[in-house]
């Protein structure tokens, strides 16, 4: 059997597994990912490959996938700019292949978990999606025909950077105006601080959750505080989700995907998210009374998504 490793590099944590042919995970394992310094990033990553590699000693493996977060060069091997990290042309592959004797590939992290939801996910009945994943940032990636479409420099489905408002919100890119400053998991947390500051009598319920404390307002709480029919909470995802179906509706003019993915952290509230984002979708797409309209569906692989796609793309 063909294994390969697939690893995902995301804000908090580094998550590593053994996957077969068919994308499942034979082993896992996680480690903390080290604060922004990218060699020690590296390091754990190595040190995860490695105990991978130990329990499953008389197997051998194609290669080492690597998703992270930003804008992955042609050459699948160095961060060129990361918007939400301090990273600038970080030569990520060089420093994996010190240590891992491996071929090593890094990816966008969107690019990898659209890849795993295409093959094995909520679009692998269909070749042509769009996959968003809505988390701190927003990630996107775009599969047509069945291929994985990554720009003549290997940046392509930086969706998160689109600007939706001109002269809008800054962003950490350095632009105004991207549509994640209006509908990432960091707008959501946003929306439901500013709700609980100005008006904390309605937010009572998350305050609740978060101890009394607005900092302590994150994505968990609000979600859990939808999920029991809370207002404010319910009002929050109406907000950020108007502003996913816009863009959704933006990318279709474009692309004209048979479906769309929604993935990420946010996409865990499920069907309260996805109302609001349908609803705006329908209203604001290009040719609604007559053309037919993208699914929007959930992620089926949940966290779980990058590192399998990941693995899956090392020999593509
Ligand atoms: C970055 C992307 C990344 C996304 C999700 C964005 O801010 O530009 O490279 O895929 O966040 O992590
Ligand atoms: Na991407
Ligand atoms: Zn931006």
């Amino acid at each position: 059997m063909r294994l390969t490793i697939g690893v995902d590099i995301g804000g908090t944590k580094v998550a590593a597994g053994v996957v077969d042919p068919d994308g499942r995970i034979l082993t896992k394992v996680k480690h903390p990912t080290p604060a922004n310094d990218s060699s020690a990033i590296a390091d754990v990553v190595c040190d995860a490959i490695e105990e991978l590699m130990a329990t499953h000693p008389d197997d051998t493996f194609a290669g080492v996938g690597v998703g992270t977060a930003g804008f992955v060069d042609e050459g699948r091997s160095v961060v060129v700019f990361a918007p939400n990290l301090a990273w600038r042309n970080e030569p990520l592959k060089e420093r994996i292949q010190r240590r891992i004797d491996l071929p090593v590939v890094i990816e966008n992290d969107a690019n990898a978990a659209a890849w795993g939801e295409a093959r094995f996910g909520a679009g692998r009945d269909t070749g042509n999606v769009v996959c968003v994943t809505l988390g701190t940032g927003i990630g996107g990636g775009v599969v047509l025909d069945g291929r994985l479409y990554r720009g003549r420099y290997g940046i392509a489905a930086e969706i998160g950077h689109y600007r939706i408002v001109p002269n809008g919100r800054r962003c950490g890119c350095g632009n105004h105006g991207c549509w994640e400053q209006y509908a990432s998991g960091r707008a959501l947390v946003a929306e439901a601080q500013d709700l609980a500051r100005t008006e904390p009598r309605r937010a009572e319920r998350l305050l609740k959750l978060a101890d009394g404390d607005v900092a302590r307002i994150q994505g968990p709480e609000i979600t859990q505080a939808a999920l029991e029919g809370d207002g404010a909470a319910l009002e929050c995802f109406r907000i950020v989700g108007h502003w996913v179906g816009l863009g959704l509706a933006d990318m279709a003019a474009i692309l004209d995907p048979e479906c769309f993915v929604i993935g990420g952290g946010v996409s865990e509230a499920g069907e309260i998210l996805l109302e609001p984002v349908r609803a705006a979708f329908a209203r604001s797409v290009t040719g609604r009374v007559t053309r037919r309209l993208a699914e929007i569906r959930t992620a089926e692989l949940g966290a779980e998504a990058g590192l399998v796609g990941a693995a899956d793309l090392v020999e593509r």
